[in-house]
C-alpha cells in the first residue's frame, strides 16, 4: 500500500482553506493507503517561539483531524515531537541542502518579512524539518494545499542529493529501493515523493480579495471560514462574500479574470466532491443571488457536524492525548527503522 504522510500546524484556528486544500483529501486517501498524519508542533516555533496555548492548540487540530473522519486506529495520528527522530533527520538534510535552495524558498521571504535578519534559524531551516517529516518514513504521497509545492520539491531535491551522495553506501547495505529519475533507474533510499495537490480547490482564496490566499493571518475574519464557525457565521461571511456583478458562466474558461467566481465555484465543487464543470452546468447563467444561498447551505451542511464533533471531542482532552501517545508510539517504531537505517548508511557507530 502506498504511504500517505502530511500535517499541519497548530497555529491558529483551521479556516476552509486547511479543510478543502488538506484535511478533506487526508480523509478520501484512508481507504486505499496506509495514512500519516501529524499535528507538526516542531514547526509551530520556528514565526512564533512562545506559545500561550499549545496544548490546546494540538488538541484542536487533532480534534479536527478526527471530527473530519480520519480513524486513528487503521491510520497514525500523532503530533510531530512525540518523535524525535523527525528532528534528528532533519540535522542531516540540514546538511545535504544547499543554502541556495533555501534562498529561492518564497514562503520564507513571505514570512519573515523586511527584517530577515530577524527571522529565526528554524524559519529559514523549516523546509528541511518538513522534508525529514516526510522521508522519515519514506512516504511516497503528500496531500498538501498548493502553497506547499515549492516545499515538496525541495523534499525530492533533499531525497536525491542524499541518494546520489551516499550512492556507494547504500548499495552495500541492500536497504535500497529501485527507483526511475527522468528515464534512468536508480539505486536509492530515499522515494521521490509524489505531492496531491490537485482537486477543485488546491488554493482558497480569501472571501474578501480573490488575489489573496485564505490564511489564519488576515487579520479580517470575515476573509475566511473558520472550521469554528457556527452556521450564522458561515452564511453571514458567504453573503458578504465580494463577488462581480455578472451572472455565473456556463463553461470553467469562462472563469477566467473572475478570481472570486472562479473562489466561490471551486469551493463549492469541493466540498460537493464534484468537479468545477459540474457546479457550471448546474448554476451556469444564474446569479450569485442564487448560488450564494445554495453555497451557504452546502458549506453548513458540511461543517456544522464537524464542527459540532469537534466540539465534542475538546470536551475530552484525555482522550485526544491517548489517541496522540498511541500514534506516537506507532510512528516512532517506524521512524527509528528508518534512523537506524541512515546512521548505518552515513556509518555512524553504533
Ligand atoms: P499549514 O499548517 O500552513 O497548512 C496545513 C495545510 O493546509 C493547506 N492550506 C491551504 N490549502 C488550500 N488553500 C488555502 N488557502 C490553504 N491554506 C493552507 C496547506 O497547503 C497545508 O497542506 N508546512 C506545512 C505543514 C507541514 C507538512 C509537513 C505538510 C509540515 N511538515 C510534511 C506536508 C508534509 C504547513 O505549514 O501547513
Amino acid at each position: 500500500k502506498p504511504l500517505v504522510f502530511s500535517g499541519v500546524q497548530p497555529t491558529g484556528n483551521l479556516h476552509l482553506g486547511n479543510y478543502l486544500g488538506a484535511i478533506r483529501k487526508f480523509v478520501a486517501l484512508q481507504e486505499k493507503n496506509d495514512c500519516m498524519y501529524c499535528v507538526v508542533d516542531l514547526h509551530a516555533l520556528t514565526a512564533q517561539l512562545v506559545h500561550e496555548d499549545m496544548i490546546g492548540q494540538i488538541r484542536s487540530i487533532t480534534a479536527a483531524f478526527l471530527a473530519a473522519g480520519i480513524d486513528p486506529k487503521q491510520h497514525i495520528v500523532f503530533n510531530q515531537s512525540q518523535v524525535p527522530q523527525h528532528a534528528e533527520l532533519a540535522w542531516i538534510f540540514n546538511c545535504v541542502a544547499r543554502i541556495g535552495w533555501m534562498n529561492r524558498m518564497t514562503q520564507f521571504k513571505d514570512k519573515a518579512g523586511k527584517d530577515r535578519e530577524q527571522a529565526s534559524l528554524g524559519l529559514y531551516a523549516y523546509p528541511s524539518l518538513m522534508a525529514a517529516d516526510i522521508l522519515v518514513y519514506r512516504a511516497t504521497h503528500v496531500p498538501v494545499g498548493e502553497d506547499q509545492k515549492q516545499h515538496l520539491e525541495l523534499t525530492r531535491d533533499i531525497a536525491m542529493k542524499f541518494n546520489m551522495d551516499f550512492m556507494e553506501k547504500i548499495r552495500p547495505t541492500g536497504l535500497g529501493i529501485d527507483i526511475t529519475v527522468g528515464d534512468e533507474p536508480v539505486h536509492a533510499y530515499f522515494p521521490m515523493v509524489e505531492p496531491l495537490i490537485d482537486g477543485p480547490a488546491p488554493r482558497v482564496m480569501s472571501l474578501k480579495d480573490g488575489s489573496k490566499k485564505m490564511s489564519k493571518s488576515d487579520p479580517s475574519d470575515l476573509s475566511r471560514i473558520n472550521l469554528m464557525d457556527d452556521s450564522d457565521a458561515i452564511s453571514k461571511k458567504i453573503r458578504k462574500a465580494k463577488t462581480d456583478p455578472d451572472a455565473l458562466p456556463s463553461e470553467v474558461d469562462g472563469l477566467k479574470g473572475r478570481p472570486e467566481a472562479d473562489n466561490l465555484v471551486g469551493i463549492f465543487a469541493a466540498l460537493a466532491d464534484k468537479t468545477k464543470a459540474d457546479v457550471l452546468a448546474e448554476f451556469g447563467g444564474q446569479q450569485f443571488s442564487v448560488f450564494k444561498p445554495a453555497l451557504v447551505d452546502l458549506a453548513v451542511e458540511v461543517l456544522a457536524p464537524i464542527n459540532a464533533e469537534m466540539r465534542r471531542l475538546m470536551d475530552d482532552p484525555g482522550h485526544i492525548d491517548a489517541v496522540l501517545r498511541d500514534g506516537g508510539e506507532r510512528a516512532r517504531a517506524r521512524a527509528e527503522k528508518t534512523m537506524t537505517e541512515v546512521r548505518d548508511i552515513i556509518g555512524f557507530v553504533r
